[in-house]
């Protein structure tokens, strides 16, 4: 595996006469959780969005396994394996979550043998792409609209893995949940790691990104400014260079 997996290379965006991002060099490293922080407006949407095909860059190249990508629109940014996880989640409210699971699968023809098979082996099926994300609470015949927003996001996520997914973006994903639905979606990022998928965390939550991010990634009025690894960095530290206070010597 490729050791970046994703790579800006001076990207640029240009809204009209906003300029979004002013040059943002970024390198996610495959299998690992890359956290981006940063204050409103720092451009982390725009990022993301860059990569799932929702906007394109003014200029600038997009490196995935090494390969120039143009990602024109978010098929082009499935097709390369990434998955994006909205706010207003792509569940459907009125089906239940088996039927969450298989719905999209119709349109992406030859990768599930699936679609003549009956209810019993959907069941199956669906339990066991729940089981790989390790879920094992959820009720396939539940109605997707009555379900948490964790919950939901563990449908929708369960159904990017099982569908090929490589890379999966959350943006912002715990914002609007309570301390429970939280802890779900940190379990469920978690699985997401072990399983060798590369997740991109945007978060304004340093206590979530301290806990599941590998490298965090340090966005600031359109740039990129600093790389830490967890490990090495603390929430103080990331204060700092979020705001662009000086930082103090040590
Ligand atoms: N579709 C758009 N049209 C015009 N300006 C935009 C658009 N999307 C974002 N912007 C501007 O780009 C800048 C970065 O926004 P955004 O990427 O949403 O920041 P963040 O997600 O870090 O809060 C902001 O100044 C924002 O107003
Ligand atoms: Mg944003």
């Amino acid at each position: 595996m490729a050791e970046n997996m994703i790579e800006l290379i001076d990207v640029e965006k240009y809204f009209g006469g906003v300029h979004a991002l002013r040059g943002v060099s970024m390198q996610i490293p495959a299998g690992q959780v890359t956290a981006i922080i940063g204050d409103n407006g720092a451009g982390k949407s725009t990022l993301i969005k860059c990569l799932s095909g929702i906007h394109q860059p003014t200029t600038g190249q997009i490196l995935v396994d090494g390969v120039p990508a143009d990602i024109a629109s978010p098929h082009a940014s499935r097709e390369l394996g990434i998955e994006t996880v909205y706010q207003d989640l792509a569940v459907i409210d009125t089906l239940n979550v088996m039927q969450n699971l298989y719905l999209s699968r119709e349109i992406r023809t030859g990768i599930w043998p699936f679609r003549l098979l009956n209810q019993r082996k959907m069941k199956a099926g669906a339990r066991e792409m729940l089981a790989r994300i390790g879920n094992t609470t959820l009720s396939l015949t539940q109605e997707v609209g009555g379900m948490s927003g964790g919950q939901r996001q563990a449908v929708a996520i369960c159904r990017a893995v099982a569908w090929g997914a490589k890379t999966v973006i959350f943006d912002e994903p715990t914002a609007a949940l309570g301390p429970n639905e939280s802890a779900e979606v940190h379990r469920l990022i978690a699985s997401l790691r072990e399983q060798g998928i590369t997740v991109i965390l945007i978060s304004h939550n340093f206590e979530e990104v301290m806990g599941l991010a590998d490298v965090i990634w340090v966005m600031r009025q359109g740039r990129a400014i600093a790389k830490r690894k967890a490990s090495e960095t603390t929430g103080r530290e990331l204060v700092t260079l979020l705001t662009g206070a000086d930082i103090a010597a040590s």
